[in-house]
């Protein structure tokens, strides 16, 4: 069903909140290599939608596929070991560590055999740390937080915060990146860096499907662009046939 240009399908999806239908027989693709933006009004369900594809949420009904497997209802950390990573906020207990040590700890996740290995090849798992490390601060110079990396990341402004996240997701092999709302409270000059490291990202060979409000970033970074509306798919484009379809703008003045 898939050519080998297709990461992820969603197809027939459906999601229901007690009487709420937040996701309502939704279904498309996103092609390896592209930023696929994903917009629409607020409630139309795209969160829930990431939710799901994460594994946060079982759907009620409908597939999904991700590089040909089945993943609807695993749980969260067999598809991030599938490599799809969801963005969000730095959960509590990473507050409480530095910089250095919240993107230390990516790596970790990924490796099942690390306890085997600390107990019984307490040498490999040292030079694994290095190696670790080494990786954890290119990847903080590259996004300008290397002066921050023992600074705990509680105390990060909302955008540093956002950078975090982002450098959270560079140390993951993830090939399949979820970003909800990248731009939502970061001023403009992080927003310019910002959407140089997802692009740089992109030409590594990463797909990101990007939830955004910021109608002027979907506009430059994403293609295609898919809009939800009431838990449904209303259409997707490129970015000007989006801008420029009638049944766009009525949701948005609708909303
Ligand atoms: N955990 C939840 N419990 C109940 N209703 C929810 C929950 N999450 C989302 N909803 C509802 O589902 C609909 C879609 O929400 P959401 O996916 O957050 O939309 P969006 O991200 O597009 O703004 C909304 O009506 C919202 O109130
Ligand atoms: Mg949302």
């Amino acid at each position: 069903m898939a050519g080998d240009d297709v990461i992820l399908v969603v197809e027939d999806v459906v999601k229901r909140f007690g009487g709420v239908v937040a996701v309502d027989h939704c279904s498309f693709s996103v092609r390896r290599g592209t930023i696929t933006g994903l917009i629409g009004p607020n409630g139309a369900g795209k969160t829930t939608l990431f939710n799901i594809i994460a594994g946060f949420y079982r759907p009620d009904s409908g597939r999904i596929w991700f590089e040909g497997r089945r993943i609807d209802g695993l749980p969260p950390h067999r598809i991030f070991a599938r490599k799809i990573a969801r963005t969000f906020q730095i959960p509590r207990e990473l507050k409480r560590m530095t910089v250095l040590e919240n993107l230390m700890l990516v790596p970790e996740h990924q490796c099942g055999e690390r306890l085997f290995d600390a107990w019984f090849r307490p040498r490999r798992v040292r030079r694994q740390e290095e190696a670790i490390r080494r990786q954890a601060e290119e990847v903080l110079k590259f996004v300008k937080l290397d002066h921050l990396r023992d600074a705990y990341a509680a105390n990060l402004s909302g955008g540093q915060k956002k950078l975090l996240e982002l450098a959270r997701t560079m140390m993951s092999e993830a090939r399949l990146i979820l970003l909800d709302e990248p731009g939502a409270g970061v001023n403009p000059t992080l927003m310019r860096d910002l959407v140089g490291y997802i692009q740089h990202l992109r030409e590594m060979g990463r797909t990101f499907l990007l939830i955004e409000h910021d109608m002027d970033l979907v506009m430059e970074i994403c293609n295609p662009v898919i809009v939800m509306s009431n838990g449904r798919l209303l259409m997707e484009g490129t970015p000007e046939e989006v801008r420029r379809d009638p049944r766009v703008l009525e949701v948005y003045l609708g909303a």
